[in-house]
């Protein structure tokens, strides 16, 4: 009995092994296969039933022979021409999905058909190679942005600052040299006016790239930021930073500021909220940023399902960032229940000797 089982799984086995073996036959192979089939049965049928039907010379029998086998033939080409060619339909849903822009999808190779599968593995060798450029034309595109950023910044620092603080002091002195009041008037409403031009320079020039980032580091870069915010915006930001050891590297260091920003600015110009709270924290293997608002709230998902020429850059550019640096953004918001944006990117830090004995920078601060 035992024996007898053993025998019918060995026979199922094999059976299943040769129907595999005659699956994964070239598409070519399979269609001469199965037409080669459908012909040896029509001819065999066709002689048997010729002979039969000799003597009774029916026919109605004989057309309807013709009809059973043509769509005999028809069904079992249909059949296998509709198996044969999925590998090229799920392609083609890939293909659908990557031009959608969805670049991590991967058409599946399943062994079934030799010449499918070396189509989409090649298919995906071409995805991969497209994503990698993109993203590394994206990179530079981003860095050349911030090169040209901080050239103008310094150019508006070291060149107009110099020309309005000089042009200041030669206001002062005709100030004094002058006899008429009303002259000194005209000429300190003009020092005002020169005064104020300065500050506003000097500002769109730390605006443009705040030197502290380069030279200070994220923390000291972000209070400034925030201080300067808060008094212009008149928002009370909450902000609270801890785990951070020492610098990162400088391209995480301007995404997680510009990220900061672009949040900080979209809760300013849309969401009419009273406070904000910013955490940046740095745990074992990432660093988590998280920006929330008391605002008005917005359909997330919605915005972000809009065609990207129909809507602002700010939510993109932001994810654009975090996924240059292998790292995610999520955005939950709710009407009248405010924003809140998550960014974690990972973060490898070299193993430190005495990395414990280190105090971490850590703070909590409502910057005023
Ligand atoms: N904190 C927020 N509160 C309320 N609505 C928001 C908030 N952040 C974004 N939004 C909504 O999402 C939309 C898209 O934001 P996004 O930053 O991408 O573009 P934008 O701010 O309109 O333009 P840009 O950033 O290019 O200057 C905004 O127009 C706004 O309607
Ligand atoms: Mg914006």
């Amino acid at each position: 009995m035992a024996s007898s089982e053993q025998t019918h799984g060995t026979l199922s086995a094999r059976l299943t092994e040769r129907l595999n073996k005659l699956l994964a036959l070239p598409l070519l192979y399979k269609v001469l296969f199965a037409n080669s089939l459908v012909i040896l049965l029509g001819a065999t049928l066709g002689t048997y039933l010729a002979t039969r039907l000799k003597d009774t010379n029916s026919l109605v029998v004989l057309v309807g022979f013709v009809l059973l086998g043509l769509i005999i033939s028809v069904v079992i080409n249909y059949a296998l021409l509709k198996f044969a060619l999925s590998p090229l339909t799920r392609l083609r849903e890939t293909m659908q999905q990557a031009q959608a822009g969805d670049m991590t999808s991967k058409a599946p190779v399943n062994g079934f058909d030799p010449d499918a599968d070396a189509l989409a593995k090649t298919f995906n060798t071409m995805l991969a190679a497209i994503d990698e450029l993109s993203k590394s034309r994206a990179i530079q595109i981003l860095h050349a942005q911030e090169q040209e950023r901080k050239r103008i910044a310094r150019e508006l620092h070291d060149e107009t600052s110099q020309v309005l603080t000089s042009l200041l002091i030669s206001l002062a002195m005709l100030e004094e040299s002058v006899g008429s009041e009303a002259a000194r008037v005209r000429i300190a409403d003009t020092r005002a006016l020169a005064h104020q031009t300065l500050r506003a320079v000097r500002n769109l020039s730390i605006d443009l790239r705040p030197s502290a980032l380069d030279d200070l580091g994220l923390l000291p870069a972000l209070r400034w930021y925030i201080k300067e915010y808060q008094q212009q915006c008149g928002i009370e930001v909450d902000f609270s930073a801890s785990g951070l050891k020492e610098r990162l590297p400088a391209e995480m260091e301007t995404a997680i500021y510009r990220i900061i920003q672009e949040s900080l600015t979209n809760t300013a110009k849309h969401a009419h909220a009273h406070k904000a709270w910013v955490t940046l924290t740095e745990g074992a293997t990432a660093i988590n940023v998280r920006i929330a608002d008391d605002g008005c709230g917005f359909d997330a998902p919605a915005v972000l399902r809009t065609p990207w020429q129909d809507r602002g850059l700010g939510l993109g550019g932001m994810m654009e960032r975090a996924s240059l640096l292998n790292g995610s953004v999520d955005i939950q918001s709710q009407r009248e229940r405010g924003t809140t944006i998550s960014v974690r990117i990972p973060v490898k830090r070299p193993p430190h000797p005495v990395d414990s004995a280190l105090p971490t920078q850590s703070e909590s601060q409502v910057a005023r």
